[in-house]
């Protein structure tokens, strides 16, 4: 279990450690997403940036990714964030580890 699902708000971000790999969960007009927590550009956790409609902004440099498919938006990041599936049972979020 990554985090129970009502720890997750509509808009917001959280960053959790499953299995050692840092994600970041967010729900978005009630669906849940995650992505790897670190920024592919240099070390910042996206959990402590903002969500800006779909992406979510870096803290340190403000690159944008796009939260359902990792996508990097906007400079200094050129590369995805890893993107992982998500499920709710029993109120649990499960994400699905490669
Ligand atoms: S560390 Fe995220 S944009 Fe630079």
């Amino acid at each position: 279990m990554a985090a129970r699902a009502d720890e997750v708000s509509d808009g917001e971000i959280i960053g959790v450690v499953v299995e050692g790999v840092e994600l970041a969960l967010y729900r978005l007009q009630g669906t849940l997403y995650a992505t790897g927590n670190i920024c592919s550009h240099q070390f910042a956790r996206l959990s402590d940036g903002f969500i800006d409609g779909d992406c979510v902004e870096c803290p340190l440099h403000q690159a944008k990714f796009h939260i359902p498919t990792g996508e990097a938006r906007t400079p200094p990041a050129e590369t995805a964030v890893p993107i992982f599936a998500v499920k709710v049972e029993d109120g649990a979020i499960l994400v699905d580890l490669p």
